[in-house]
């Protein structure tokens, strides 16, 4: 059987640790033909742009997104800098990978989603866990019915302290980070993805500020709980608090789930492979001089080995390359999707804020107004 692809020219927006794995995979892709970067810091460009052999290199997202060359976009700034540069393929009509969240704001979220909707793009989000393959079998199972009726799901998520003081020592706004929206959504994602026929109707939830409060005036954690419209109840929590000693190098995640007819538990905490050193370690994220044990695997990209990424993040920047050149259907998620994953993660921040229950789908306007439901 005979199979053309068509040719890519791939617009990298950001050039930081996610725009340089996507770059370098892109790189050896058959179907890339040409690759522009746009990285606003310029000793950081240079860098990556010799890494990934790019064609072109700019500061100006919009100068990279006007090239002829362009035929489909990669957005990997910062969380809350993603709205221009997708807004910049909207208007170019091109396929994009965008990495989560569409916007941090709810009201900018939907804007964007309803420009990529009206627009007809096919846009998808970095919900890089699907690409994993047990959270690939899980979803087998579920979406066959092995378990029945799915009526209860558990998980809970360890990462220690490294990615919150990350985030929250970049921003100067820390109310609009939590450890729901920039973390806990990855393993809501693979949840709700398990449950999408179902509908959540209300959640509650309570957060705790012990460490990070009087730090930088950040949450440590969430616990939760989303109801659905046939009475499933999703019971979720996330603590990103833990101390920079805990060897998940980000995400540890426990996931049960229940149904009338079966349970299928999932242990993603990576305690399969522990490496323990007596120096410090040159690779993972935010290398710490005190950590000297490791759950390896447990970086959600994935790992360097022989000087390729290896893990979930390759899987799935080649197979949204091939869904672009090739048309295949992939399980990436839609930006309706990555929509309301944050809609849901700021319901459950609201609803820890509030100390009461937030109904669903929690409308844009309702965030920071004083709250009528009793
Ligand atoms: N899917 C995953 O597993 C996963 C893992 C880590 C991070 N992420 C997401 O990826 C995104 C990027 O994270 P990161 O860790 O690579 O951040 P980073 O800080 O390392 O990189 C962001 C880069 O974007 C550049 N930038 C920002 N705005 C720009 C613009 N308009 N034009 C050109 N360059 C611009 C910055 O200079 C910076 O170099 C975030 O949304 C994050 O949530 C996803």
């Amino acid at each position: 059987m005979k199979k053309s692809a068509k040719g890519i020219g791939l617009a990298i927006v950001g050039g930081g640790r996610v725009g340089l794995f996507r770059g370098e995979v892109a790189a050896r892709h058959m179907a890339v033909e040409w690759i522009g970067l746009a990285e606003k810091n310029p000793a950081r460009a240079k860098e990556v742009a010799a890494k990934i052999g790019a064609d072109f290199v700019t500061a100006d997202h919009r100068e990279l997104i006007r090239r002829p060359e362009v035929t489909a976009a990669i957005i990997a700034t910062d969380e809350h800098l993603h709205v221009d540069p997708i807004m910049a393929g909207v208007e170019r009509g091109i396929p994009m990978l965008i990495e989560k969240p569409l916007a941090t704001d709810l009201a900018q979220s939907a804007r964007v989603l309803k420009a990529i909707e009206r627009a007809k793009i096919d846009a998808v989000v970095g919900y890089t866990q699907r690409f994993r393959r047990k959270w690939l079998g899980a979803k087998e199972k579920v979406r066959t019915g092995a378990l029945g009726d799915v009526t209860l799901v558990s998980s809970r998520a360890f990462m220690n302290r490294l990615v919150a003081i990350d985030n929250y020592q970049r921003t100067d706004a820390p109310e609009t980070i939590s450890p729901m929206v920039i973390s806990g959504t990855h393993a809501l994602d693979i949840v709700m993805w398990y449950l999408e026929k179902k509908t959540p109707v209300e959640c509650y939830a309570r957060s705790i500020d012990k460490v990070l409060g009087p730090l930088y005036r950040g949450i440590d954690a969430t616990a939760g709980m989303i109801m659905f419209g046939d009475g499933t109840v999703y019971h979720l929590n996330i603590s990103w608090a833990l101390p920079v000693t805990w060897p998940g190098a980000v995400y540890s995640l426990e996931v049960g789930i229940v149904g009338t007819e079966g349970v299928l538990t999932i242990d993603d905490t990576h305690r399969d492979i522990v490496l323990a050193v007596s120096a410090p370690q040159s690779e993972g994220y935010h290398p710490d001089q005190r950590r000297l044990v490791d759950f390896m695997g447990s970086y959600p990209p994935g790992d360097m080995a022989l000087g390729e990424l290896r893990g979930p993040m390759r899987e799935e920047t080649d197979s949204w390359l091939n869904r672009v050149a090739m048309g295949h259907a992939t399980q990436h998620a839609t930006a309706a999707e990555a929509h309301n994953r944050l809609m849901l993660t700021k319901a459950l921040d609201l609803s820890a804020k509030l100390k009461q229950a937030v109904p669903l789908p929690l409308q844009p306007q309702e965030l920071g107004r004083e709250w009528k439901y009793a």
